[in-house]
């Protein structure tokens, strides 16, 4: 495999990979020196176009812990501004000599746009609407150390403003290949339009669902990626779909709580809710890294040099 720009380029088996990989890199990251020589000598750069804090502290960090030099590419300080096109900034950033290139970008499609245009390795970090493929299995990851590798008839409740989310694109697909039984919740005006062809059930109340959900995968109100007004105001969407402590006591005693970040607490999640022992939101992050270094290991990690 050269580049991860969706889920589909690894299926189950290679979804399997990757989270037995991350076994082993997030005992790596326990370590007091937690630190790896695998990808000595390989270049890793995180070329971000959309604000980021967890991903892209937590490419670098894994690709820091696999000894790989790394840059890092803000777009709001780069040529860009200057007028650059992304063509010419990547045959750029290619020219100082890189094996991989983390990309993020407000348009669906740019990781693939970019593969087709260099050598290096691409990883989708984030293509707007699109998909957001290494948070899918760092959720994986967390779900799998919490259960076990069976995901079969594990029920994932995923609530919010799913019309608008990588994230549960990407979660959609890796956890019902897993075996797990998915469904949306929130406003019809944050459904996709089309699910035809989604694994996926669907229900417009949180709290008929909350009773028979393992999982509840709550997703941020992405304002910035909205162009008109979907639903009254953040008052009323907190008071119909957040999730507050008397929803998160309808869930059944042993569920899960997951988010991927950034929260807004007191709309989507209530601070108490963000901070109760069911949520994982913080294990979430810390297992990006290992996972993280699991998919720069099997893109870089086969042991040959640089393409020339
Ligand atoms: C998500 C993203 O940017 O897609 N955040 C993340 O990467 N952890 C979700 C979001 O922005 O709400």
């Amino acid at each position: 495999m050269k580049h991860l720009l969706g889920i589909d380029d690894l299926g189950a088996d290679g979804i399997g990979e990757v989270l037995r990989l991350a076994d082993s890199f997030l005992e790596v990251t326990r370590r007091d020196i937690p630190k790896v020589p695998a990808l000595r000598g390989k270049t890793v750069v995180s070329m971000f176009y959309e604000d980021s804090t967890r991903t892209r502290l937590s490419f670098e960090t894994a690709a820091k812990r696999l000894s790989a030099d790394t840059m890092t590419f803000s777009a709001g300080s780069s040529s860009l501004r200057k007028g650059e096109s992304l063509l010419d900034t990547v045959r750029t950033v290619e020219a100082m000599g890189i094996d991989a290139l983390v990309v993020r970008h407000r348009s669906s499609g740019v990781p693939q746009r970019i593969a087709g245009w260099i050598d290096a390795s691409i990883v989708n970090a984030g293509d707007g609407w699109h998909e957001h493929p290494t948070q899918a299995l760092l959720d994986a990851f967390t779900l799998r150390r919490h259960r076990g590798d069976n995901f079969a008839g594990m029920k994932v409740s995923i609530v919010g403003d799913i019309k608008h989310s990588r994230v549960a694109r990407s979660n959609v697909k890796a956890l019902s290949s897993l075996g797990a039984e998915v469904t949306l919740v929130g406003p019809p005006t944050l459904m996709p339009p089309d699910l035809e062809g989604w694994p996926v059930t669907v229900n417009y109340d949180i709290d008929e669902v909350l009773p028979t959900t393992d999982v509840l995968y709550v997703l941020r109100i992405q304002r910035e990626r909205q162009s008109e007004a979907l639903f009254p105001s953040l008052r009323e969407y907190a008071t119909r779909y957040g999730v507050t402590t008397e929803r998160l006591a309808r869930l059944p005693a042993d569920a899960l709580v997951m988010h991927p970040g950034p929260t807004n607490r007191g709309v989507e999640i209530d601070a108490l809710v963000a901070d109760d022992p069911r949520s994982v939101i913080n294990e979430q992050v810390a297992n990006g890294v290992a996972v993280r270094m699991a998919v720069l290991y099997m893109l870089l990690g086969s042991g040959e040099g640089r393409a020339a």
